[in-house]
This record gives structure tokens, C-alpha cells and sequence, in this order.
């Protein structure tokens, strides 16, 4: 299921970002000197932030929970939006260490690209992932982006500059896949 944070999930958020810390850390941007992006502080700004970019079409940030009795936070998905002429969202994900290889990722990607061509109104989405992140480029993969080309020192990421592949999908991509499968 996917939905948007809630402040009663910040306590959960936390539990489930700890126990991801070693997971994320090659993938991740690093935290600002001096900064505690895991502090209940930090989380709840992150939600509020979060909240407020859904209104002001900015970020779609979803959680992914599992269909489960207390409804676990297994991952999440954030649509980055731009609007004008290039309608085109910015798309990232996690899943939780111990839910890897399940499709969590792909079916998570899968509904937040019918949000993003559907209600959202958008283009195009766009990934940019690291050459030897190859579970994400499956991932993408598996949802019909095409890859664009490789964008040297594009993101810094745990630290260091890394060059990135990006990967995109058009409306028109989608819809003729859709056809296709459907
Ligand atoms: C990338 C990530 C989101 C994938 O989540 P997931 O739920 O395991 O993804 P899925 O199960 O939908 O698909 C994973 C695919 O990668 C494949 N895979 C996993 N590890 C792999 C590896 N080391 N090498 C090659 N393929 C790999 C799986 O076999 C699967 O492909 P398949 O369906 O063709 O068999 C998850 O590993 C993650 O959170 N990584 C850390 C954060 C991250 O990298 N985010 C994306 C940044 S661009």
C-alpha cells in the first residue's frame, strides 16, 4: 500500500530508517556535518516538509506499507515534480533490507507511475541510477524506462560525486505499453 506520511509515523519512520542505515548508506546523499537526519526532531520537520510539498505540488513522497496487521513501513517512493514545459518528476526509492527481492520496488514503482500519468497529470519521469546499482536498474526495467545515457559526477552520494545512468519513461511510452499489455 502506498500512502502519504502521517506525523503518527515518525516514531516508525525512525525504527524503520535505523535498521536500514547500513542498506542506504552507498546510495544516499550524507548528512550535513553536525546534523541527525535520523533525530525525531529531523523526521518530524521531514514529514511536515513532506506534507506541505504534497499541497504545493512540489514532492510526492509516499510510504510503502506492508499489507500486514500493523501495517510496516517496508520502503518509500518520492515523485520530485517539474512543471512548465517539462511536466517530468524525479523519481526515488528504498525497500527495507529485509524485504529485498520480493517486487516491492517494482509494484511500488508501477503505482506511483499510474499517480504521476494519471491524477498528476505529468509527462514524464525520470531515474537516475548508479551504474553498479543494477537491483534498481532491474527495477526501472521491469516498468519500461528507457535509458537516456550516462551523466558524469551527477549526484554527490555518500560523500563523493558519482556519475549516474538516467532513465526515463513518456506518457506515450507508458500508454503504448499499457495497450500492449492490457
Ligand atoms: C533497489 C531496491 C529499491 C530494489 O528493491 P526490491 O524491492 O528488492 O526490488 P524488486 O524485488 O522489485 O526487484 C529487484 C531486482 O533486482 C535484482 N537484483 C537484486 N540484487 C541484484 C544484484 N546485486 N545484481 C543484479 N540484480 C539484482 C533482483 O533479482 C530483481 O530483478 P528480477 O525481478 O529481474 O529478478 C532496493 O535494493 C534498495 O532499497 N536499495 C537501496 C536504495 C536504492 O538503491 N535506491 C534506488 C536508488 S536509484
Amino acid at each position: 500500500v502506498l500512502r502519504p506520511p502521517r506525523p503518527s509515523d515518525v516514531g516508525a519512520l525512525r525504527a524503520s530508517l535505523r535498521e536500514n542505515v547500513e542498506h542506504l548508506r552507498p546510495w544516499t546523499p550524507a548528512a550535513a556535518d553536525g546534523a541527525d537526519p535520523l533525530s525525531l526532531t529531523e523526521l518530524a520537520r521531514g514529514v511536515a516538509r513532506a506534507r506541505r510539498d504534497w499541497t504545493q505540488d512540489a514532492q510526492y513522497t509516499l510510504l510503502v506499507t506492508a499489507r500486514e496487521p500493523d501495517e510496516p513501513i517496508v520502503g518509500r517512493i518520492a515523485l520530485t515534480v517539474m512543471r512548465s514545459a517539462f511536466q517530468n518528476a524525479y523519481v526515488g526509492y528504498w525497500v527495507h533490507a529485509d524485504r529485498q527481492g520480493q517486487g516491492l520496488a517494482t509494484e511500488a514503482l508501477g503505482l506511483a507511475i499510474e499517480l504521476a500519468f494519471g491524477p498528476l497529470g505529468l509527462h514524464r519521469l525520470q531515474a537516475a541510477i548508479m551504474p553498479r546499482n543494477l537491483a534498481s536498474q532491474r527495477v526501472v526495467a521491469h516498468q519500461g524506462f528507457r535509458r537516456e545515457g550516462l551523466a558524469e559526477r551527477y549526484l554527490q552520494i555518500a560523500g563523493r560525486w558519482e556519475d549516474h545512468l538516467l532513465f526515463a519513461l513518456t506518457l506515450e511510452e507508458w500508454e503504448r505499453r499499457r495497450s500492449r499489455v492490457g
